[in-house]
């Protein structure tokens, strides 16, 4: 029992959060946890930071493995069935990873999967973990919640409920809704494709980003997407692609939409100069599609164990070499483009995000 006089010099927010104890377990694995129930995530932790992502790099495996999260959870509709965030992409991996639009993701599933069943949790449970983990390992990255405790057993998703590149906003936009996720919202989860490439748009050019920063989470996708296109950074134009902005660079048919319609524009520019912004509403949005399906009134919070991101390289979002304000298709009505600093120098192409 604690005495009076060390209760008096607890910190206040420990003395009011009396369901989490104010001291660590020793999890016995180098690691201690608030919740003795977390310590199985260290071991996974150690063991895909090595083992699945080179060493804590926000390479094309956490790439991958942030896409995941998103196929596996949004697979959920009142009407149309399917679980959320159940694991059943990996459970039923030759079904659901030959829908058109989960296209080259039986590869991460195939690399994730043996780490899932060597430390004996549930799919649905990984597959969310393995994107907070993904994304901190990004410069200037969320630092998500992670809710441990999903049942293993999963159903399998119908077909169609996965948005595609080429479908119509409107489409996309119902989906999501229908998902639950309103426009605002659909526009805070793509700051995930701040870290993001292709290698199935365009299969000719294995790697290239949607920004020029593939490895930080910054705010140069919201820009990028904005500037006029000009080319095909690859083999001509392929289903889902539109005229890119700058040489190495893939744009999407519906990131080139959602930017300019008029019911997402300015949830799209606010983060133009507002990194942190963009961080807080990813976050907000991640947790809510990360328990799709799910209640999560009966997991366990096991956030403790997601790393602390670094900061990106620049906090501050520019206008790539070679590009102007002008080049500028502001979207939002009610606020102008904000005034944004241009990178000095000629442009030059964006390698690609080298596959391991
Ligand atoms: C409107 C909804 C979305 C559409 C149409 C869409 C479409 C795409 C497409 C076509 C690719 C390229 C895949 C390839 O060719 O390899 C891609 C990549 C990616 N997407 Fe999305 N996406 C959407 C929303 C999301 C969301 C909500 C997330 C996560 C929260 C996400 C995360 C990613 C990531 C991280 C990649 C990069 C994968 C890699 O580099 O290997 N996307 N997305
Ligand atoms: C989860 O289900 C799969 C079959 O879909 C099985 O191979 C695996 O062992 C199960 N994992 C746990 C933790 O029960
Ligand atoms: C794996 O997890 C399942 C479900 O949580 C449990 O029933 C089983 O005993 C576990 N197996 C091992 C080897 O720990
Ligand atoms: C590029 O596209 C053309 C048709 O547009 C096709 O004939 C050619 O084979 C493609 N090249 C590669 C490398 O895929």
């Amino acid at each position: 029992m604690f005495s009076k006089s060390f209760l008096s010099i607890l910190p206040l927010a420990l003395v009011v959060q009396a369901a989490v104890p104010p001291y660590k377990t020793d999890c016995g694995n180098g690691h201690s946890a608030r919740n003795p129930k977390c310590c199985v995530w260290f071991d996974v932790l150690d063991d895909i930071q090595t083992s699945l992502f080179d060493g804590s790099k926000c390479g094309e495996e956490a790439h991958e493995s942030l896409r995941l999260t998103f196929h596996d959870a949004i697979s959920f509709s009142p009407t149309l069935g399917g679980g959320g965030a159940d694991g059943s992409i990996m459970a039923f991996a030759d079904i659901e990873t030959s829908f058109h639009a989960s296209t080259g993701l039986d590869e991460i599933v195939g690399e994730q999967k043996p780490f899932a069943l060597k430390h004996n949790v549930s799919f649905g449970d990984f597959i969310q973990f393995a994107g907070a983990v993904a994304v901190s390992n990004c410069g200037g990255g969320p630092r998500l919640q992670f809710l441990a405790g999903r049942s293993n057993h999963s159903q399998v998703a119908p077909d169609g409920l996965i948005p595609l590149p080429e479908d119509p906003i409107d489409k996309i936009l119902a989906r999501m809704q229908d998902a639950g996720f309103s426009p605002a919202e659909t526009v805070d989860l793509l700051a995930s494709h701040s870290v993001a490439a292709q290698d199935h748009i365009d299969p000719t050019i294995h790697g290239s980003p949607f920004d020029s920063t593939p490895s930080d989470f910054d705010a140069q996708f919201f820009v990028e997407t904005l500037l006029k296109g000009v080319a095909f950074p690859g083999n001509g134009s392929n289903l889902g692609e539109v005229l890119s902005p700058y040489p190495g660079e893939m744009r999407l048919q519906s990131d080139f939409a959602i930017a300019r319609d008029p019911r997402t524009a300015c949830e799209w520019q606010s983060f133009v100069t507002n990194q942190d912004l963009m961080v807080r509403k990813f976050t907000k949005v991640m947790a809510k599609m990360a328990v799709l399906g799910q209640d999560p009134r009966r997991l366990t919070d096991c956030s403790e164990v997601i790393p602390v991101p670094k900061p990106a390289a620049s906090q501050v979002a520019h206008l790539p070499a070679g590009k102007t304000l002008k080049d500028i298709e502001a979207s939002c009505k009610k606020t102008p483009f904000p005034t944004i600093k241009a990178h000095p120098g000629p442009e030059t192409s964006i390698p690609p995000v080298p596959a391991s």
